[in-house]
């Protein structure tokens, strides 16, 4: 379709041209309001606010919904937040982030103060006059490791009365391909007179560094059926784009595939190298060498090449568990991450085993545990290594004291009979062992001279590899670190002769708790 541009008349031009504008200026209005004017029977009403404004209802203020709404408000957009969780609605309202995520409160309370962004326990409030509502609730774990979309669903079902014409449904929560179709069938059921587009936007921002995710982020992913819905979230996006965030614009199906295959892939990269670790454990490597070492290889990369304790989280292990399950159901199994998946629960046991044996703890035996949330910079607990191997430990009669900086009230929720200390030497008073499960900046700067005091043993295990092992070593502790066959327990190959057979390398074995 070609519009009228103001400009030197051709001869054959169309009379249409009313006037002929001779200053830069008025070519520019005129450019100006024929935008507008073509944008407005596509994307409905303008609020009050920036040009490109547009009024957005969120539906769930978790993670996601809180973050997702103060950076859209952030961008110029004007946020309405439903939540059914009253008490939280209260809280948010009240200015106060239920939940730990580093300058989200500040953004949040500057946007609510700019009047761009709301709460409230209203659904029909929040979707009145909405160009776009987003669906950001939970997608927990069903029993098979699919995921339960019961949220999605009853948030969907709650909408449909509500839904505005015109305006698109956008899933912003973590779904197995072809949910957008089956969600857009459940409100074309419960509206039969409206036309309904319903589109896939999967969120890849991490805890902890949630908002600089947002806004400078690696890619958008739009999956849309329909132009409508594309037009709307390009326009959604415009002022990321504009800065140079690239947008991919594809299939709702291939953008739910996408979200659930690249966690499935970093997860991978993870259990990957703890596998790494391990057997650098047994042959006297350094994990950390040898993953610098592979991640310079710019077809691999450095990221996620961090031995740890297991992934945790409120994404991978669930993330995975369906990315297994989704490919059961089509008949197109996922092996690597089934088993994937499988390793990483059975690894966190191990590593509270491996704790009990070479620190030789009895029942009774007190280890200190540094760090609770799944990663540093959050209160999430959801699936972390850290409560696992708290009960694998209790359970083998051992009492723990933790220490977490942000995290203690969530892990309070969880677990029992842990003594929560308000300081990390707190925690370690009186321990036989201390463990360290989060990288918390905090825990690089302990003292080890303060922690040696501190402890009646000397065993310190790093499952971060956080701790610099010469302080460590100077104040007599017993540092282990995580892959690093270094440390005292491994020793080197030996060559030993064995009368009539040669020559043999004697190793030593693979840890056997893992
Ligand atoms: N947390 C992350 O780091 C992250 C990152 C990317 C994607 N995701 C995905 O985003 C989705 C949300 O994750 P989250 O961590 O924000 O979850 P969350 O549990 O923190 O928040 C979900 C919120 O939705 C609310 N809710 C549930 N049903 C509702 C309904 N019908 N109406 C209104 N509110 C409702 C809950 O009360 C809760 O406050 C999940 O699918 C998750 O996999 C999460």
């Amino acid at each position: 379709m070609m519009f009228p541009v103001a400009g030197p008349r051709l001869p054959n031009q169309p009379s249409c041209f009313l006037f002929r504008p001779r200053s830069i200026f008025f070519r520019r209005i005129i450019i100006w309001s024929i935008r507008n004017i073509l944008r407005q029977p596509l994307l409905g009403r303008r609020p009050s606010g920036s040009e490109n404004s547009m009024r957005i209802a969120m539906i769930g203020a978790g993670y996601v919904g809180v973050t997702t709404a103060a950076c859209l408000a952030e961008l110029g957009h004007e946020l309405v937040c439903y939540e059914i969780d009253t008490e939280r609605v209260a809280r948010l309202s009240a200015g106060e982030l239920p939940f730990f995520e580093p300058g989200l409160a500040e953004m949040m309370r500057a946007q609510m103060g700019r009047g761009r962004l709301t709460f409230t326990a209203s659904l029909e409030n929040a979707a009145a006059n909405a160009e776009a509502v987003f669906i950001a609730v939970g997608t927990p774990s069903a029993a098979d490791g699919d995921i339960d979309l019961s949220f999605v669903e009853a948030a969907a079902a709650q909408l449909a009365p509500h839904l505005p014409h015109g305006a698109v449904v956008v899933i912003k929560s973590t779904v197995s391909a072809g949910t957008a179709r089956m969600i857009r069938e459940l409100i074309a059921e419960e509206r039969r007179a409206l036309d309904v587009s319903v589109a896939s936007n999967p969120e890849f921002l991490r805890e902890g560094s949630a908002i600089a995710d947002f806004m400078e982020p690696d890619r958008i992913v739009i999956g849309c059926d329909d132009p409508h819905s594309e037009a709307l979230l390009r326009e959604v996006y415009r002022p990321l784009v504009d800065r140079g965030a690239p947008l991919l614009a594809t299939s709702s199906c291939n953008a739910e595939l996408i979200k659930h295959a690249a966690n499935a892939l970093l997860a991978v990269k993870i259990g990957f190298v703890n596998d790494v670790a391990d057997l650098c454990e047994a042959v006297g490597a350094d994990a950390l060498a040898v993953a610098e070492g592979i991640g310079l290889d710019r077809r691999i990369g450095k990221a996620f090449l961090m031995p740890g304790p297991g992934y945790g989280g409120s994404c991978f292990p669930k993330d995975t568990r369906a990315f297994a399950a989704i490919g059961r159901r089509n008949g197109a199994p996922q092996a690597l991450v089934e088993t994937l998946a499988e390793r990483n629960e059975r690894r966190k046991a191990a590593i509270a085993r491996r704790i009990v044996s070479r620190a030789g703890l009895t029942r009774g035996s007190v280890v200190a545990v540094l760090g609770l949330a799944f990663k540093a910079n959050t209160d999430d607990v959801r699936e972390s290594a850290a409560l696992t191997i708290i009960e694998t430990l209790q359970r083998q009669g051992v009492r723990v004291r933790a220490h977490d900086p942000q995290a203690r009230h969530t892990a309070a929720r969880h677990l029992r009979d842990v003594t929560f200390c308000a300081c990390p030497y707190e925690a370690l008073k009186g321990a036989d062992a201390v463990a360290v499960l989060t990288e918390w900046p905090e825990y690089r700067e302990l003292d080890a001279a303060r922690m040696a005091e501190a402890m009646a043993g000397d065993r310190v295990f790093d499952f971060r590899n956080i701790l610099d092992p010469v302080p460590m070593a100077a104040a007599g502790l017993v540092l282990q670190r995580v892959g690093n066959g270094t440390d005292e327990r491994v020793r080197a190959p030996q060559r030993q002769h064995v009368p009539g057979a040669g020559v043999l390398d004697r190793r030593v074995a693979a840890p056997r708790d893992l």
